[in-house]
């Protein structure tokens, strides 16, 4: 199934209650929130606090992006926080089988992310476990850059093996997605589409929103 994730990182911080009505009533299936350490990533936004204000603002699952050094640390605080995936990185220094044991522990859903250098193979051995792999098509850290198109190898091997494995989980990709790109990534087998900047900036996200789905029905 199809859906699209608007991250916040491109909204207003400000207004963050009306920023998520706003994507709610767009047609908006997740909220994607990009947590960032400064030390994982170079840059920093917001934590575990920030989640749970503004987990009465809306309905949608949050989607969660650890950007962090050490997400095992800080998995108690976000699940409690109401976060509904918790997707962490396969590069941090945490124990990746004990991270993702701790977020099921709290019956979330958990994801693993790869930086646009790691190889997809390395998730492989997790996959049972997984609700979500989120594959990055630019470098972590911020809003606004070019996808990588020569990360679609990654989503199309992360695809096949899942269906040989007979599970049925969802592929995200992150960064640089529009109206072009989100069709390349859905062909290649992506299902979770994240985007900043092409919503939030967008005069008429409903409209926009609505594109990328179309565009993504393959
Ligand atoms: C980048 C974040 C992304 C970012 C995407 O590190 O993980 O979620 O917000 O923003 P756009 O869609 O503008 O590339
Ligand atoms: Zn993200």
């Amino acid at each position: 199934m199809v859906k699209i994730s608007p991250s916040i990182l491109s909204s207003d911080y400000g207004k963050l209650d009306n920023e998520l009505k706003r994507m709610e009533e767009s047609g908006a299936d997740m909220i994607h929130i990009d947590v960032m350490d400064g030390h994982f990533v170079p840059n920093i936004t917001l934590g575990a606090p920030i989640v749970k204000c503004i987990r009465k603002a809306c309905r949608l699952p949050f989607d969660v992006h650890l950007m962090i050094s050490d997400p095992y640390k800080y998995i108690p605080d976000f699940a409690k926080a109401g976060a509904d995936i918790i997707t962490f990185h396969i590069e941090s220094d945490s124990d990746t089988q004990k991270t993702v044991d701790l977020i099921r522990s709290y019956n979330i859903k958990a994801g693993i992310s790869l930086k646009p250098s790691t190889a997809v193979e390395e998730v492989f051995p997790y996959l049972d476990k997984l609700s979500m792999v989120l594959v990055m098509t630019v470098e972590p850290g911020f809003g606004g850059q070019s996808f990588m198109e020569d990360m679609m190898p990654k989503v199309s091997a992360l695809r096949a093996r899942a269906q040989k494995q007979g599970l049925d989980i969802d592929i995200e990709v992150d960064g640089g997605i529009n109206s072009d790109t989100v069709a390349v990534a859905a062909k290649a087998g992506a299902n979770v589409f994240v985007s900043g900047n092409a919503v939030f900036s967008s005069e008429n996200p409903k409209q926009t929103i609505a594109l990328f789905k179309e565009k993504a029905s393959v």
